[in-house]
């Protein structure tokens, strides 16, 4: 398997600086490595031109009125991912994305449905399925799920859409932070949500393996979605938005290892990493295991 890197330094969609620091840090903390242990080919395509958040204006509001920031920011990187992921993807290679934020997803969602019909598994504390009009802060990391869906406010955006993704091959996997509007809309969807109260009743092996199921069925391939603050703060602290009560270093890397057995990954991404929160870049590093894992690193 050849696995193409493509970074993405953004800090648009939320309000801490640093996440834009998520590719070096990712990379410094042992990727290559990490990818060549579990057998991959590895190609890094350096970083997407992100210009820096000072030079623009947070208020450049479009397509709505609505509460969202850097969305022409947005745009203008996520289009450019998605090329990138879509290229990578049709030269046979997987493409692994490295955030910056999770906005970075409406581009890696875009780009792998490209011509192609997918799913996504959505490793993340959080339901990331804001609007323009419901989100409470205005922070396009919380509605990549939401954009790359056509949900509502989002519907008919067409740089934001990813058609090639229905809800009904969405699965979340530990959800414990939802904004009150964002949890009745993900109630009202058809995508499946397993909260860390699934995890904590069913074990990770079950709720991974019917998440995976779900995400791959009839589809070309599934995206597979990890944001680092699907870990407990305890063993992943550099991130913006923590919430305790996340899944354990064991569990995480077993749900990877499921990932990598379930054969079907088309693309990935690590998001949210945000080095300077960080003791010793201890967050990057593990993100560096948990791909690994993905693609198929084994113990034996
Ligand atoms: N729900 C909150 C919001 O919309 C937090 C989103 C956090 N998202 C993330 N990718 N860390 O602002
Ligand atoms: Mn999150
Ligand atoms: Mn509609
Ligand atoms: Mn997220």
């Amino acid at each position: 398997m050849t696995v193409r890197i493509i970074g993405v330094p953004t800090d648009y969609g939320q309000d801490r600086r640093g996440v834009d620091m998520g590719p070096s840090a990712i990379r410094y903390g042992g990727l290559a490595e990490a990818l060549a242990s579990a057998g991959a080919e590895v190609v890094d395509d350096g970083d997407l031109a992100v210009p820096r958040a000072e030079e623009r204006d947070p208020d450049s509001r479009q397509p709505s009125e609505g509460n969202a920031k850097f969305l022409r920011e947005t745009e203008e990187v996520t289009t450019a991912l998605a090329g990138r992921v879509a290229d990578a993807v049709g030269a046979g290679e997987t493409p692994l994305v490295l955030g910056g934020d999770h906005s970075v997803a409406i581009g890696s969602l875009k780009g792998s449905a490209r011509d192609a019909e997918i799913g996504a598994v959505w490793f993340d504390a959080h339901g990331d399925y804001n609007t323009p009009t419901t989100s409470p802060s205005g922070n396009v990391h919380g509605m990549p799920l939401a954009a790359a869906l056509g949900y509502d406010d989002w519907d008919g955006v067409e740089w934001a859409n990813a058609p090639g993704l229905r809800e009904e091959n969405v699965a979340y996997v530990g959800l414990r932070a939802l904004d009150d509007t964002e949890r009745a809309a993900i109630r009202d969807s058809e995508m499946t949500a397993y909260t860390m109260s699934d995890i904590d009743e069913r074990g990770i092996t079950d709720v991974v393996e019917a998440a995976l199921s779900v995400a791959s069925a009839g589809v070309d391939g599934i995206h597979v979605s990890l944001d680092m603050d699907w870990l407990d703060p305890g063993i992943a602290p550099g991130v913006g938005t923590p919430v305790r009560g996340g899944v354990t270093y064991r569990e995480a890397h077993h749900a990877m290892e499921l990932v990598a057995a379930a054969d079907a990954v088309r693309s990935m991404e690590v998001v949210e990493v945000n080095p300077v929160l960080d003791e010793s870049n201890e967050t990057a590093a593990l993100a560096t295991e948990l791909v690994a894992s993905a693609f198929g690193k084994r113990i034996l």
